[in-house]
């Protein structure tokens, strides 16, 4: 037999039996598979095995060529035959994508993360509590007294301009008084606590404040602030500064440094600018100074018994410091990664 013969015989071999383990796979049907394996693969009288008589009769030079394809024939049957089965029971080892396998390690559930700004919160307020602060909240939505006139800012201060505020009514807003907007400040919270509570008071509020401030790198429409309140017999700027200082070395470690510099807020007297100095460079975190006697008088304390400091601090500068973050909208894109990190 010439091997031209014999490969032509094994490729007609494969294409009978690729249409056979076919319809059997179409009748999906036991007993046609088993009558197809015998046909083709049956050890003794098998298609396969016919067709392993003919190597016998190629020239002997030429049975290298003929027995290695054989061998490649007969591996492809026994796949047409292994792939049908699978088919046919359902049972494939591969490729089917819903076998499960009872050896794999589990999927672990993705957690979320708790947000890098509500870290900070937390740690600010341990950072307070245990300095003797208690945490409270106020409001965001305000009305006129607590954000602005029982904080010394009066109805013509430019402080009250509806351009540098959300006032929830715009056309109240611009004839004053009895209006609402969002908080511009957590100042606000330093009243609600003194006209509901007796000195001495020691609070600090941490939360969202909200000003129509162009967005960049450093400023956000809504951001946060801590603020902190303490009222009592002989308070004094040194308490203020000793404070402050402890608060700072305790959130971006030992080695700040903390600048007053004079400034001006309708509701402390004096009043200061608070920098920190951390890695050679003086950044400014917020305002802080005495509360302002009619501050104290609005709120029906007595200014010639009791002082008090104050001051608010900008939580996410604080939270952008430590972490090295050098743009406050990576904090609040939904950029997943970025946060991830945290
Ligand atoms: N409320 C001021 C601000 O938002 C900060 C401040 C708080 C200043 C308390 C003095 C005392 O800029």
């Amino acid at each position: 037999m010439s091997l031209n013969d014999f490969i032509k015989q094994l490729d007609d071999l494969v294409e009978s039996a690729s249409k056979r383990f076919e319809d059997a796979i179409n009748q999906t049907d036991h007993q046609v598979l088993e009558e197809t394996r015998v046909e083709f693969l049956g050890a003794k009288s098998g298609k396969l095995k016919e067709a392993q008589k003919g190597l016998g009769k190629v020239a002997k030079e030429d049975k290298p060529i003929a027995g290695k394809r054989f061998n490649e024939v007969k591996t492809r049957l026994e796949e047409l035959f292994q792939a049908a089965t699978d088919v046919i029971t359902g049972g494939s080892k591969k490729g089917n994508a819903e076998a499960i396998d009872v050896t794999l390690p589990g999927l672990r559930p993705r957690l979320g993360h708790i947000h890098p700004i509500t870290q900070t919160i937390d740690e600010l307020k341990d950072i307070m509590g245990r300095l003797g602060f208690t945490a409270v909240e106020g409001p965001e939505i305000e009305d006129d007294w607590h954000n602005f006139e029982a904080l010394n800012i009066p109805l013509e201060h430019p402080a009250r301009d509806p351009l540098d505020n959300f006032y929830l009514n715009l056309a109240a807003a611009s004839h004053g008084g009895g209006n609402q907007l969002l908080r511009s400040q957590t100042s606000t919270v330093q009243i609600r606590v003194m006209e509901n509570n007796e000195p001495p008071i020691r609070i600090v509020s941490l939360g969202r404040v909200y000003r129509p401030d162009e967005i960049d790198a450093t400023h956000y429409a809504m951001f946060h602030q801590i603020e902190g309140l303490l009222v009592d017999t002989n308070v004094t700027m040194a308490d203020l500064k000793y404070v402050l200082r402890l608060f700072a070395s305790s959130y971006l470690g030992g080695d700040v440094e903390i600048r007053f510099r004079p400034s001006f807020f309708p509701f402390t007297e004096p009043s200061v600018e608070v920098d920190m100095r951390w890695q050679d460079t003086w950044l400014e975190f917020g305002g802080a100074g005495m509360v302002d006697p009619n501050v104290l008088k609005a709120v029906g304390y007595d200014p010639e018994k009791v002082t008090g400091f104050a001051f608010g601090l900008g939580v996410e500068r604080l939270c952008m410091r430590r972490h090295g973050i050098n743009d406050i909208r990576y904090l609040y894109d939904s950029n997943t990664k970025f946060l991830a990190q945290f």
